[in-house]
């Protein structure tokens, strides 16, 4: 029988996936000695069951990285005949190809060292790049959350919705919440300076005077893509700004900016566990994961 390893960055997303997957979780000792490394131990062995480890890596991203690699050895070291790794959010993963010469490819790396950990398979949620999949030598798997977002929005009393993609390569996600609202979507024209990281969009008049807008987005991270987004909506006298996303890394105090800049809320999932995390990815891991254990059994 599969058993959960529950990591210190996903306790509660853990406790869902458990409830409704009817997965039993082990008990994990977590400690953090004095110079900050991290200690974990298994209380239980795992008398050859199948260690389904779940573990985010958001910020501090390498220390997570460190605890979900400890988790998956400790789990072996218990007896686990198998490991699947679920990182719900996988750190690196906007690192998915070289961009500039001679810089490091950090998401293959990230994939390789779990593939050499022994991991069977590997599980995640709306990775930034597809591509960082095929870095796995072994099956990875992209669940997508943006139902689970829109159903969310849907609950919401909104007047006249409008789903914005703050950046046309996203587009194809907003409209698939729009069409779960039946409601429209459009999208912002952003470019990324790959040397110092800052962020442009183009100016663009949208109609969305006296309606709702909800901006998605896969991460947000300082908030400057929503921002720059929301100073472009609130130009054509929109009811409200709210802003979606998956993972809500928020880095240098972006919940407090993005408020300033007049989004009225703020939703992601609990694939980073936050205040905002108003949306659960359990279910749609559930599913997903059913799948890949009868694969591996
Ligand atoms: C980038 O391509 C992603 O889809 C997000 O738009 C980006 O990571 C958001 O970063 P930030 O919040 O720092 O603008």
């Amino acid at each position: 029988m599969p058993i959960l390893v529950p990591g210190p960055a996903s306790p509660q997303l853990s406790q869902r996936l458990s409830e409704i997957s009817g997965l039993s979780e082990v008990k994990v000792s977590y400690r953090v000695f004095p110079d900050g490394e991290s200690y974990i131990r298994l209380e239980e062995p795992l008398k050859g069951d199948v260690a389904v480890v779940v573990q985010s890596c958001p910020p501090p991203q390498d220390k997570r990285l460190i605890e979900l690699l400890q988790l998956v050895d400790a789990s072996r070291r218990a007896g686990a005949s198998k490991v699947i790794a679920v990182a719900p959010y996988l750190a690196y993963s906007r690192q998915d190809k070289v961009f500039l010469n001679y810089e490091a490819l950090s998401s293959e790396i990230v994939a390789n060292v779990l593939c050499a950990m022994g991991v069977r398979a590997f599980v995640t949620v709306n990775v930034h790049s597809e591509a960082v999949l095929k870095y796995f030598k072994v099956k990875a798997v992209n669940v997508d959350a943006f139902s689970e977002i829109a159903s969310y929005i849907k609950s919401l009393d909104l007047k006249d919705p409008v789903v914005l993609s703050p950046d046309r390569k996203r587009h194809p996600e907003a409209v698939r919440v729009a069409q779960r609202l039946g409601c429209e979507s459009a999208f912002l024209d952003k470019r990324r300076d790959p040397l110092t990281g800052s962020v442009v969009t183009e100016e663009k008049a949208l109609d969305v005077m006296g309606r709702d807008v909800i901006i998605v987005d896969d991460i947000i991270s300082t908030g400057g893509t929503i921002i720059n987004a929301a100073r472009i909506v609130s130009k054509n006298k929109p009811k409200r700004i709210m802003a979606a996303c998956v993972h809500g890394l928020y880095a240098a105090n972006a919940v407090e900016k993005l408020l300033a800049a007049g989004i009225s809320e703020l939703i992601s999932t609990d694939t980073i566990e936050s205040g905002t995390s108003k949306v659960s990815v359990a279910g749609a891991l559930s599913s997903s994961l059913r799948q890949v254990m009868e694969d591996l059994l």
